[in-house]
């Protein structure tokens, strides 16, 4: 490549650059493609001082995400600073973020230095960023523009060099509509926007995270392993995890803790998970409803859950699963492909199973 008359080289890639890159894989779990191009997107936004908006319900990893791109940006040797907008009473809030001055509220007895400065070379997660009081959002958007920021009750201004990645687990553009979030800090906040896709629309990674948390109790209590049974996995395969990655990684740890032996068996789900696996049976309708039907999306839903149904019943079992169903190999690993349904590499999912 040539850049007038200069000549720029571009290095095949090191060990070394292969490992700095490592975390992205270790601590975001997930083969499904939406979670492949997650990563690919926080490593490219990892590069840069871009803003950055995450959204996703609860539980679906924004904090790890946040954590990742600070762990693999030019700022990881500086602090990781999060705040959690929801959890500071709002008139705290501001001293919180920008510190204070002496005097500047009852109960200010010094100065002292908000969240902001400590994060100064570093990266600021603003956590549940819908809750921030909206004469706080003005004053963030003002820090967003030019990167100053005064304590409260004070005439003294410093210039900051803090990253900000948000994170909202509401609609903010719900709440622009509702006039409790400002469009401009939207806008300017969502530089680079991120959603991340709740676990029940990705959930051949389901059997990956059991894995992954598996194998971090086998880390706590060495000595000890664990299998989950096909039932056992079945089930969860099914279950819609409305708390997502987190309700499935509390799960594992129950399972483990209520596990007297080494294999995690379907006897040991809560009911909750067990009833959903029969409920989920059967939705498509048989009748022509009033109005009519979109038979090409009906007939769509009624192959993923039926994909999801075969590999369901058969721990994964791709071969078994396409018999399942009457299609050859081919045609079903196609289906699956266009359903978004892939197998984790490297786990028993595979090709070959
Ligand atoms: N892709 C993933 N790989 C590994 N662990 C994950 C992944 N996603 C989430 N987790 C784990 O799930 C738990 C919840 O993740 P996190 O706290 O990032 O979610 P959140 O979206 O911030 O949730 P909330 O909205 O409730 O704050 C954490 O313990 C995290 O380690
Ligand atoms: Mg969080």
């Amino acid at each position: 490549m040539s850049l007038g008359d200069r000549q720029v080289v571009i290095a095949p890639e090191t060990k070394a650059d292969a490992s700095a890159r490592a975390p992205v894989e270790r601590s975001l779990i997930g083969e499904h493609p939406t979670v492949v191009k997650l990563r690919t997107l926080v490593e490219r936004v990892a590069a840069t001082d871009a803003t950055v908006l995450i959204t996703g319900e609860s539980g679906t990893g924004k904090e790890v995400v946040a954590r990742t791109t600070h762990s693999l940006s030019a700022r990881r040797n500086r602090a990781f600073v999060p705040v959690n907008c929801a959890a500071i009473p709002h008139e705290l809030l501001e001293s919180e973020m920008f510190g204070h001055e002496r005097g500047a509220f009852t109960g200010a007895a010094g100065p002292r230095h908000g969240l902001f400065s400590t994060a100064d070379g570093g990266t600021i997660f603003l956590d549940e960023i819908g809750e921030m009081p909206l004469q706080l959002q003005a004053k963030l958007l003002r820090v967003l523009e030019d990167g100053i920021v005064r304590p409260v009750g004070s005439d003294r201004a410093s210039k900051i060099d803090a990253r900000v990645i948000a994170a909202s687990n509401s609609d903010l553009a719900a709440g622009v509509k509702k006039g409790s979030f400002r469009e401009d800090l939207f806008y300017r906040l969502q530089v680079v926007p991120i959603a991340i896709a709740p676990l029940r629309e990705r959930r051949s990674d389901i059997p990956l995270l059991v894995e992954y948390f598996l194998e971090r109790m086998h880390a706590r209590l060495p000595g000890r392993h664990w299998t989950v049974s096909q039932a056992a996995m079945v089930s969860l395969w099914s279950y819609d995890w409305p708390g997502n990655v987190r309700e499935l990684e509390n799960m594992v740890e129950r399972l483990v803790i209520m596990c007297e032996g080494d294999v995690i068996d379907a006897a040991l789900l809560p009911p909750g998970i067990v009833a959903t696996t029969r409920a989920s049976e059967n939705h498509v309708p048989a009748t022509l409803e009033e109005g009519g039907v979109n038979l090409n999306a009906m007939v769509r839903e009624l192959e993923g859950r039926m994909i999801n149904e075969a590999l369901r019943q058969t721990g994964g079992n791709k071969q078994a699963a396409a018999r399942l169903l009457g299609l050859k190999r081919t045609t079903f690993s196609a289906k699956l492909r266009r359903c978004g349904v892939i197998a984790p590499a490297g786990s028993n999912w595979n090709d070959e199973s």
